[in-house]
């Protein structure tokens, strides 16, 4: 992308509105807009962060067995009838007549509606183990939404549901969970800490809140130093394993980690006073066990192998793909702006051309552009007609992970100018071996 080309709206002044960094930098870096309270356009930049993340969703959900579709974000109102939440809801649920008289809502989650899909589907235990999801806006009237998308009233959520014959299963499967989840944070520079949490109005007592620890989370949380320590990394994983998956989880939740809602000093002075931890969290992720809670009452039985029909073992599990992009740049960056993670970042390499108009940087400005192209790197390349300076504050805001700088000094002495945006570090490249480095 060029930024002559571009839609980058920058804003020089920080917004007034903007309690918290990430909401700050998201609007400076015009990747967003707000349309309403807890309401944002989400503009070029912005969309491709939020692809991105998307994207790493999908590949490790698919990773892990589980199968993507689509449901609507407007839902009719019985199905919420059956399930007994239509009232319980409350004033979160956004509640829509429609020309006819009849009571809609903007979905808040999506329980009911992947029941009912379930149940007139499936009718055979042979067709379990089965684990649906889809990404989709949801609506939540929030009562205070603030700090940008990180507390939307319209935000992007990956929610997944899985249906099994036993409590047994439908263990494994939220282990599954776990540990899918655990690769999704990491692969985007992330971590999230499993912490035991409190069920909500989704239900049941099963359930762990990943957290990414950041003075600006909303949640109090308690845990043991040392789990800092824990990560999953590259290892190969087996998702039809049962032990594999349990041994993660037992890996990951054997220290203590609690969110304030389930925390409990008598247990949290076990662990030695050196490493007990008060902290604040952004919760970008909940994973639940419930049992038959929706099965039984909306009715979604199968037939077991002794012939008898019986409820399916459920659970649900939310990813907060929307606050996601708020929670990584909380968790990265600097007094001068974004640094984004690779696999998340909107542009791989920016360009910056010292001096516009010049023939040889704006030829070898050309060239680079037209290579990391091809190579996949999604290069942003600064040619506007403007001071250095500028051109490096904004780079620096944007985030990129590299920046190559081309001006005539260095084109003489034959090389480019390569820094890394996390570390700051610089080093002096010749052009032709550009690409095969940073590939
Ligand atoms: N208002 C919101 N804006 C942006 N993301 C949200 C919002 N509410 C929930 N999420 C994200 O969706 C994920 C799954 O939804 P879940 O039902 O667990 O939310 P929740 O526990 O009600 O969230 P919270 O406690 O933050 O209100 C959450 O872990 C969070 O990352
Ligand atoms: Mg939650």
């Amino acid at each position: 992308m060029r930024l002559t080309r571009y839609f980058l709206p920058v804003l020089k002044e920080n917004p007034a509105e903007a309690q918290i960094v990430s909401h700050r930098l998201m609007l400076r870096s015009g990747m967003i807009k707000q349309q309403a309270a807890g309401i944002y356009s989400w503009l070029p930049m912005g969309f491709k962060v939020l692809k991105n993340i998307e994207n790493i969703v999908h590949e490790e959900q698919i990773r892990a067995g589980h199968h993507p579709m689509l449901m609507p974000t407007i839902q009719p109102a019985e199905l919420w009838q059956e399930s007994g939440r239509y009232n319980d809801y409350g004033r979160e649920m956004l509640r829509i007549e429609d020309r006819h008289g009849r009571d809609m809502l903007f979905g808040p989650t999506n329980e009911e509606m992947i029941t009912d899909i379930f149940r007139s589907h499936v009718n055979s235990y042979k067709d379990l183990p089965l684990t649906l999801y889809h990404i989709q806006w949801k609506f939540r009237d929030e009562v205070r939404p603030r700090f940008g998308v990180m507390r939307g009233r319209e935000f992007y959520m990956k929610d997944g549901y899985n249906f099994d014959l036993t409590e047994a299963d439908a263990l494994h499967a939220y282990n599954r969970h776990l540990v899918s989840y655990l690769r999704t944070y990491e692969r985007m520079g992330l971590q999230a800490i499993p912490m035991k949490a409190e069920g909500g109005p989704v239900g049941g007592d099963h359930t762990h809140e990943f957290l990414v620890l950041a003075e600006t989370g909303e949640s109090e949380v308690f845990y043991d130093a040392r789990i800092e320590d824990i990560r999953l990394g590259a290892r190969e994983i087996d998702y039809g394993s049962v032990a594999q998956c349990r041994s993660i989880l037992d890996e990951f939740t054997a220290l203590y980690a609690r969110t304030d809602d389930t925390h409990e000093d008598a247990i949290f002075v076990e662990t030695p006073e050196e490493f007990r931890r008060k902290a604040r969290g952004i919760e970008v992720g909940q994973i639940f066990y419930f049992g038959t809670k929706y099965s039984e009452p909306m009715g979604a039985t199968v037939q077991d192998a002794e012939g008898n029909q019986v409820p399916v073992h459920m659970g649900s599990h939310g990813i907060g793909v929307s606050r996601l992009a708020g929670a990584i740049i909380e968790a990265s960056h600097d007094e001068n702006g974004i640094i984004w993670p690779f696999e998340v970042a909107p542009f791989k390499v920016g360009i910056l051309n010292m001096k516009q108009g010049d023939a040889g940087t704006d030829g070898m400005c050309e060239q680079l552009y037209s290579e990391l192209t091809k190579a996949g790197l999604e290069p942003l390349y600064d040619d506007r007609e403007e001071r250095a300076g500028a051109k490096f504050a904004t780079m620096d805001l944007v985030g990129c992970p590299w920046r190559v700088t081309v001006g005539p000094r260095g084109l003489k002495n034959g090389v480019v100018e390569l820094t890394n945006r996390k570390t700051g570090e610089s080093e002096e490249i010749k052009p032709e071996l550009l690409v095969s480095k940073l590939s």
